[in-house]
């Protein structure tokens, strides 16, 4: 497994694997990999010959200067992590190999982005789609993997690809969780451990509301989740919305005939933790 710092020598490798005629795999990622991540590379491995993994923490897409700053980073640690997997290359450029002058594109994704994740992160979507399309770019996938616990990215990125028409298959893959239910996240390790024994009710509360449709309405779900999750002094929720999981417009009725996700943001002392599940008919 090499790792690559240049954009060049990355071009020359993948093209020469390409002249081969092997399927390019890619799995774009900010680093601090867990198993999450490593699932993402078993299935890339599946799909595909070749496996490029990307760590660069993009720092366009995040709206919050301390949580760049505070984004976990251990190149050492993900490098051993990715060695016994299906990843063949990482690419882990440094800033100005991405951006060498400031990327200022503005992408239209219309209501994917007026709402949850992108109402409450302004303009972070759109630095995931400059970055995610330049790496794209750089190393023309045949396929890109993609987890589903970033529910909202994974429909942005599929729009960007429709929209600037690029050649790659987008493949999104399961959440996978902690023994106790905690979606797996690199944000995970920043909880202290009072946090991280509390942040369970979020993935609790969320399976717990599935099997709470028959008796409660869609608004009165939406508030049993936010109080049940509020009561617990650790944790305080940013949203929580149920939504067309095409559209990403707010369910009204359980009979919408409709695929419904629910979809939550919560804050964990200066951590942020995400989720979603989906409400079966
Ligand atoms: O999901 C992530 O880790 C990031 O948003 C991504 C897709 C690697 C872009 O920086």
């Amino acid at each position: 497994m090499q790792v690559i710092k240049h954009i060049n020598d990355l071009r020359k490798i993948l093209s020469g694997k390409r002249e081969e005629g092997l399927i390019i795999g890619f799995v774009p990622t900010m680093g601090a990999l867990h198993q999450g991540h490593i699932s993402l590379v078993e299935k890339a491995g599946q799909e595909t010959d070749y496996v490029v993994v990307s760590i660069f923490v993009n720092p366009t897409q995040f709206n919050d200067k301390g949580d760049l700053e505070r984004y976990p980073r251990d190149l050492q640690k993900d490098v051993d992590l990715l060695a016994p997997t299906a990843c063949q290359l990482i690419f882990n450029p440094e800033a100005d190999e991405i951006y060498p002058e400031p990327d200022t594109r503005q992408f239209d994704f219309g209501m994917l982005e007026q709402v949850m994740e992108g109402k409450f992160r302004p303009g972070h979507f759109n630095g995931v789609a400059q970055v995610v399309s330049r790496l794209f770019d750089i190393v023309q996938p045949d396929k890109a993997f993609f987890g589903q616990k970033d529910f909202q990215q994974l429909a942005i990125i599929n729009e960007m690809v429709r929209k600037l028409k690029l050649p790659v298959e987008i493949i999104p893959c399961p959440i996978i969780r902690e023994a106790d239910g905690l979606a797996m996240s690199s944000r995970n390790m920043l909880l202290n451990p009072g946090q991280r024994q509390n942040s369970v009710l979020i993935s609790a509360t969320l399976s717990e509301a599935t099997n709470k449709t028959t008796e409660l309405n869609v608004e009165e779900l939406r508030s049993w989740v936010i109080n049940r999750i509020n009561k617990n002094e650790y944790l305080n929720t940013e949203y929580f919305e149920i939504v067309n999981e095409l559209t990403f417009q707010p369910v009204m009725n359980w009979n919408d005939p409709c695929m419904k996700v629910g979809c939550i943001a919560v804050q964990c002392g200066k951590t942020r933790l995400i989720d979603n599940i989906e409400f079966k008919n």
